[in-house]
Order: C-alpha cells, then structure tokens, then sequence
C-alpha cells in the first residue's frame, strides 16, 4: 500500500490521518494496539476508506466529512474548498495588524468569499470584539459555511452575492476586509485531486488569477471606513502586481507584502490611518 501510495503522488501520512480519524485514537493509543486483532466491521470501515483515498481520488478532508482550521473543527464537502493551511496565518496577521491599528476596539470585519466559512469563523472564535460578516457567490457554500457556524457556537451574518455587491447595496462599512479569494491563472495546470473533487469557482480567478483582487480594491472605499485595513492571501507569483494594484487604489496606504511559513510572498496587507 505505501509502494502504491508513493507511486500515485499520495501521501502515507493523509493513510495514517484516514486510519487514526476512523478510530477514534490518538496517536500514542492507536501505536500501543497496533498489534491487536482489530474487529471485521472495523477492519471493512477502514478498507473502504483507504479505497476511497488509493482508487478513487477523494481528499482525506472529504472521506471524514471535516477538517481543522485554526483548531476549529469545520465540515468540508464538494461544494467549498478546503481551508488551507497557509490560510492559517492569514488569520493570525488580521488578529495582529488589528492589535496595531485598532487596539481593543469592537470593530466590524467581513471575509468576502467564506466558502466554509474558516476564515470567519475563526476570526469570531478568536476575537470577541470582532462583528463578523462574510460573503459569497455560491449559495451552497453559504450552507456549509452557516452550518459550520452553528457548529462552532458563533453568530456571523451571512450575505450571497458577487464580491463586494451585497455589502455595497446593504451600505455597510467596515473596518477590516479579508479575503482569501480565487487566484490560480485560468489556463495554469492544477493536480486533479483539487480540480476533480473542489468547486472551479473556487479555484480560479481570470487569465493572469488577479481579476478578484482588482474588482475587491476599485470597489473597497464605497464598503470601508476612512481608517481601515485590507487583507488578501494571492499566489506567491504576484508580489509586485499586489503592490501595484494596491498602490493605484489606496496610493497613500502603508503597503506591505509577506511570506508565509514556506518563505512564499503570500499575504498583502493595506493599512489606511
Ligand atoms: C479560494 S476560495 C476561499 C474560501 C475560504 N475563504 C478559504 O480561505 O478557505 C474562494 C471563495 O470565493 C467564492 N467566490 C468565487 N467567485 C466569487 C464572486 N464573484 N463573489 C463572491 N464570492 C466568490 C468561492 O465560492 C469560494 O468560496
């Protein structure tokens, strides 16, 4: 199996995470009965699931219904995209910069583009001060990302709609933008677990994938307040076309792009005081 597993480009680990998930172990406790009988019916969950993963190309997230984000649990299925890891530290910049800037106000913040609702939902988890909006298109995702709320024990107020349009008809103003929106290139190749098993509409974001961050930043003045801060997670590619673009709308903004843990330039944070 771990021969078959390397051969196709799937990872050991994402097996291991499938059998420890399924029973319910942890680590330490499933290694000290690794050499027990395990029970037929258990053993059946267990092949199934692994087939699911080895022949039939699932993501692991989609074979157990759910993953973490920030320590919070959140569903996933087909109709979101999975919550990334670098995603992670998108969160833990909005909760610093808004230390910086905000200090310990209650300040207003919408996710555009929740999918699952991760980045919201650990936002609200983490900040009490934090009144959180998020957005999207697809009214599906919108479903997983309510039911992830609920599931989590927080209040969000979700709105459908494309891009800034429903925050923009409401006449709504915020302090804080984040979003984490679709950025592959159209015509960029992309491995067939994410292509066959996440929504497209989560993927890809026009011919050079920068199309969402120029509709967010020409429209973001009519849905923020004067002092404000922006905060996108884009390909690690595009540096300097996130410094341009956020210099031709916000020119007199503190502008500052970071690399994520893998030392890819991956975040862009816009400061207005
Ligand atoms: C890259 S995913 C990010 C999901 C989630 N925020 C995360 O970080 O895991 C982009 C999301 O933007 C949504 N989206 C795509 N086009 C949109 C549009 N025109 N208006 C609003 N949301 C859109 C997709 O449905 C998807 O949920």
């Amino acid at each position: 199996m771990g021969k078959k597993a390397l051969e196709q480009n799937l990872e050991k680990e994402a097996i291991k995470l499938l059998v420890l998930e399924l029973s319910q172990m942890d680590g330490a406790t499933f290694f000290s009965k690794l050499n027990d009988q395990i029970p037929e019916e258990q053993k059946a969950v267990f092949d199934k699931a692994i087939n699911l993963y080895l022949n039939e190309h699932l993501p692991v997230q989609h074979i157990i219904g759910y993953t973490y984000f920030y320590g919070y649990k959140m569903k996933v299925s087909d109709k979101v995209l999975i919550p990334r890891p670098e995603t992670e530290e998108l969160v833990s910049y909005v909760m610093q910069t808004y230390d910086d800037v905000f200090g310990s106000q209650v300040v207003k913040i919408v996710d555009v583009g929740t999918g699952s609702g991760a980045i919201a939902i650990a936002l609200a988890k983490e900040e009490p001060k934090f009144e959180v909006v998020a957005t999207d298109i697809s009214s599906e995702a919108l479903d997983v990302a309510k039911e992830n709320a609920a599931l989590n024990g927080v209040h969000i107020e979700f709105l459908e709609g494309n891009m800034l349009d429903p925050l923009i008809e409401r006449g709504l103003k915020f302090d804080i933008l984040v979003s984490n929106p679709p950025y592959i290139p159209d015509n960029e190749y992309v491995e067939d677990i994410v292509k066959n098993n996440e929504p497209n509409i989560a993927l890809f974001g026009g011919l050079d994938g920068m199309h969402f961050y120029d509709v967010i930043l020409s429209n973001a003045s009519k849905v923020l307040k004067s002092k404000n801060i922006i905060l996108f997670e884009h390909s690690y590619s595009k540096k300097k076309e996130m410094e341009h673009l956020a210099r031709k709308y916000f020119p007199k903004a503190n502008v500052e792009v970071i690399k994520d843990l893998n030392r890819k330039d991956r975040f862009t944070i816009i400061i207005n005081q």
